[in-house]
């Protein structure tokens, strides 16, 4: 022990740096010991004749940690020096693994996060403020596509990427209606809904989720029988990280065409555009549901020399010929102009490419590459719209583009109705069916790296979000849970959680659904140990 003399004027600072440290010292020990038992915890529920769980575990100390946090696409404002790292991270090579995590986090007081993609907005599946373990997905990926059922079961880690491409490798006529970026994740896509260019015609992901894999609390493989039809409906748009960690997902697989038609027409504003985009708000979400038409927006130079436009891209895809989709366009939307000359046939699975932006030139195998996307710092959000929004306000919106950086904004404006309009809000926990024109989708992206900048642009985005409040669905102002926003408000830190608090956003991401979700949680995990900042909480009095 430390043995000095002190003077009465020191004496305070030092009792205090005395305390800090034997405090500090306490806490790193009791932590080390929880790391300790924790690490042996877990060789004990090893079963070393079906997997050893010792080439699965990642301490601090081993060399390849790092490389294996650092996933790739992940949001680099949250792979900063500063920011938080688990203790541990478990990389399971098998399910028994899972188990064993989920069993020995609880015994010793650790918090889990678990990783598929890693394309968390806000880092929730890699990051946390208390003691934590990761358990990443990333080994457990396999693909089994039946094209005699039109099934197929795909392990968590899988990307929808590597699902497409397992499909088309069988057939080119089934397809899966979730995502356009091929390197997110099915474990959080899936469970928090999943949509892309499918979904006016089919619905998102989570609609045909026919079966699942999941590893409850108590550390037992449930599968739908056994988990019942509450917790079963839950993880299907409630988000599956307040219930238990998802090992693999049974979907039924679509049939489309041999042959889809996609084409992308770009307009300035000096080439009318905020009319163009007035105009589609009317025609995208009423016209047939073979046809998704999108608008990406982004600022671009204007041939007026030093100044900048803002373009809007309309992307689409149909499921049909261009004969067809040309005479469709004519009667729904003849403002855009589209000729035959705009289109191009190919097959389900090459639109899939075009749409993800990977050169055509590129093998295939390009949606197998996790790496395909170079990381940025970002932050998003997003609206639901059930009014068509006034050209002065459009106008508004686009003069917040000149506030940021040339091409570090992007908008996307997804139609909705068809199938949307069908299923109703409480068939799964992902609530925003009929009544929405449209979904928006914000993002703004940065690459410097001082300390500052991160608080500009998210103050830059909640201006903008402050901006659309008027003309965006409220009460409640809706928001799609997989574009995870923490603005909306979080939990506390610690195990207590809030209903009232936590209704602030959930009824945003699942509107009354919220409640249900509240009651299965509260029902499969009152204690409360699959938690996140934005996780449902389970019922305790207040
Ligand atoms: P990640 O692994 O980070 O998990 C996200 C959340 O789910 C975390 O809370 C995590 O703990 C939990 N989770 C993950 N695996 C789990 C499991 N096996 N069991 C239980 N909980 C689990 N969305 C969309 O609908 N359509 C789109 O086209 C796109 N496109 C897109 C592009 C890009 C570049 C990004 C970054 C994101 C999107 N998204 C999207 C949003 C995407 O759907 C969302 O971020 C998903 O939650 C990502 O799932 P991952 O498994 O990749 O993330």
């Amino acid at each position: 022990m430390l043995q000095v003399q002190l003077t009465k004027m020191e004496w305070p600072s030092f009792s205090m740096s005395l305390l800090v440290s034997v405090l500090l010292s306490f806490w790193w020990a009791t932590l080390g010991q929880t790391h300790e038992g924790f690490l042996r915890c877990l060789l004990l529920h090893s079963d070393d004749n079906v997997a050893p769980i010792s080439n699965a575990i990642y301490t601090q100390n081993n060399s390849s940690f790092a490389s294996v946090l650092d996933f790739p696409y992940g949001n680099l404002r949250f792979s900063t020096p500063t920011t938080p790292k688990p203790l541990v991270i478990v990389k399971p090579t098998h399910v028994s693994h899972i188990q064993a995590t989920v069993n020995c986090s609880r015994k010793h007081g650790l918090q889990v996060r678990v990783r598929s993609g890693g394309h968390d907005y806000e880092g929730l599946s890699y990051v946390a403020q208390d003691s934590f373990v990761v358990i990443d997905l990333i080994d457990l990926r396999s693909i089994n596509v039946d094209v005699g059922s039109k099934t197929a079961w795909i392990q968590a880690g899988a990307t929808i990427g590597e699902l497409y491409y397992r499909i088309a490798e069988k057939s080119t006529t089934l397809a899966f209606p979730a995502g356009v970026c091929p390197t997110v994740g099915v474990g959080g896509h899936f469970s928090g809904g999943g949509y892309g260019m499918l979904m006016r015609k089919f619905g998102i992901a989570a609609d045909h989720i026919i079966d699942a894999h999941l590893v409850d609390v108590d550390g037992r493989i449930l599968d739908r029988k056994s988990m019942g039809e509450d917790l079963f409906w839950a993880i299907r748009g409630g988000g599956g990280a307040s219930f238990g960690v998802v090992v693999a997902w049974k979907v039924e697989l679509v049939s489309v065409p041999p042959v889809v038609t996609v084409f992308t027409i770009n307009k300035v504003l000096e080439e009318n555009a905020t009319k163009l985009v007035h105009r589609w708000q009317y025609a995208a979400p009423k016209s047939p549901e073979d046809l998704f038409l999108r608008i990406f927006f982004t600022d671009v130079n204007s041939t007026q020399e030093g100044k900048r436009t803002i373009q809007a891209s309309f992307v689409s895809m149909f499921l049909g010929r261009t004969d067809q989709l040309v005479k469709l366009m004519q009667e729904n939307f003849p403002e855009l102009r589209l000729v035959k000359e705009d289109c191009h046939e190919m097959n389900w699975i090459e639109s899939i490419i075009y749409f993800a932006e990977i050169p055509n030139s590129s093998p295939l195998d390009a949606l197998l590459d996790r790496n395909l996307y170079p990381e940025t710092f970002f932050k998003a959000k997003s609206d639901y719209v059930k009014e068509p929004i006034p050209e002065t306000a459009l106008e508004g919106l686009w003069q917040r583009f000149y506030e940021e950086k040339p091409g570090t904004v992007e908008l996307i404006f997804s139609p909705y109705g068809g199938k949307m309009d069908e299923i109703p809000e409480s068939e799964t926990p992902f609530p925003h069916r009929a009544g929405n024109l449209y979904k928006i989708y914000y993002e703004v992206l940065w690459e410097e790296e001082d300390n500052l900048a991160p608080q500009k642009h998210l103050d830059w985005m909640r201006r903008l979000y402050s901006y659309m409040a008027p003309y965006v669905s409220k009460s409640p102002r809706e928001a799609y849970v997989n574009y995870r926003d923490l603005d909306l408000g979080t939990n506390n830190k610690g195990n207590y959680t809030s209903y009232r608090q936590a209704s602030k956003w959930g009824v945003r991401y699942f509107k009354h659904n919220f409640n249900r979700l509240v009651r299965v949680k509260t029902m499969v995990d009152p204690h409360n140990f699959f938690r996140n900042e934005q996780s449902i909480p389970p019922l305790v009095r207040e």
